[in-house]
């Protein structure tokens, strides 16, 4: 099965961009590129270009229109359902599960034990994954608690928010191809996923409501309010503030901050860093971060 961004990105072509079959002008994707910052924080450097183009194109296609400017014009005219459709086609989306491997074992050995230790009477555990695409990342999130607590009684939750209304119907819908799941212990496939209900294609497999049950996707823009009422143990931003500016980060940060618990953790992707964006947080390994009080 292809990805969700295979999907997105396929088929570009070598001319310049006001000589294709849909022209779009410089000023176009200026247009694209403001309302793309202003609506998600993304931010659109010319060497996107290509893949923007081929992402908006779909939806002119769609819309039985001929160029970018009808385009944006409409945009501009009913924002409403397009702005999704829109805010869709230019996330990009590139997820696996247990990605990054090293964070879920951190997780599993260290933060896990310390959260059982301290506590052991309130039993409640709240997670945030800021940014779940597809759902990968919470389902190995909700894999490793499941394997600890088990044999325990707690009110542990996992939180999964995204901007893109697709990846969030992907994502509840916990139905995932066997060559995505095939990267993964055959242990924890066994353990954690099923052949699919419904019509689910048959190469493809379902996770358990073991798993499920632990998740609640919602659709949440990071730059917009945030309507948590409790704070959260541990937050996963993984390979989402990479497409930010420096700005946008650092008031990203700030707000992670005030919603963690004292001591709580927080985890980025592989090429992110709080170097110059954060000073309330103190490393404690690759990419892991905790709260400082
Ligand atoms: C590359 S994926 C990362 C997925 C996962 N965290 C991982 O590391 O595997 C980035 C996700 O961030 C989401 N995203 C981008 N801007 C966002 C925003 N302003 N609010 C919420 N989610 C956003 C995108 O829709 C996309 O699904």
């Amino acid at each position: 099965m292809q990805t969700m961004n295979a999907i997105k990105d396929a088929g570009t072509s070598g001319k310049s961009f006001s000589q294709r079959e849909f022209p779009m002008t410089d000023k176009d994707f200026e247009t694209i590129k403001t309302l793309a910052k202003l609506r998600s924080g993304i931010e659109l450097g010319e060497h996107k270009k290509e893949m923007i183009y081929s992402r908006i194109v779909r939806r002119i296609r769609a819309l039985d229109m001929t160029d970018f400017k009808t385009y944006l014009a409409y945009l501009e005219d009913n924002p409403g359902a397009e702005l999704t459709n829109f805010i869709n086609a230019i996330t990009t989306n590139l997820t696996s599960f247990f990605r990054e491997s090293h964070h879920f074992d951190f997780l599993k050995n260290t933060v896990l034990p310390e959260i059982i230790k301290k506590k052991k009477t309130q039993r409640r555990l709240r997670i945030w994954s800021a940014g779940c695409s597809t759902g990968e990342e919470p389902y190995s999130i909700a894999m490793t608690l499941h394997g600890c607590f088990e044999k325990e009684r707690w009110d542990a939750k996992i939180l999964a928010t995204d901007l893109d209304t697709n990846v969030l119907s992907h994502g509840r819908q916990g139905v995932y191809s066997k060559e995505r799941i095939g990267s993964m212990d055959s242990q924890l496939v066994k353990k954690y996923f099923v052949e699919p209900r419904g019509s689910a294609n048959a190469d493809s497999m379902e996770a358990r409501d073991s798993i499920k049950n632990l998740i609640t996707f919602n659709h949440l823009n990071l730059l917009g309010e945030w309507p948590m009422k409790g704070k959260f143990d541990v937050i996963f931003c993984r390979n989402v503030v990479i497409y930010f500016s420096k700005d946008t980060q650092r008031e990203l940060f700030e707000r992670y901050a005030n919603i963690l618990e004292p001591d709580g953790y927080l985890f980025i992707g592989h090429s992110e860093s709080l170097h110059g964006v954060s000073k309330r947080f103190e490393s404690v390994g690759r990419t892991i971060y905790r709260k400082l009080m």
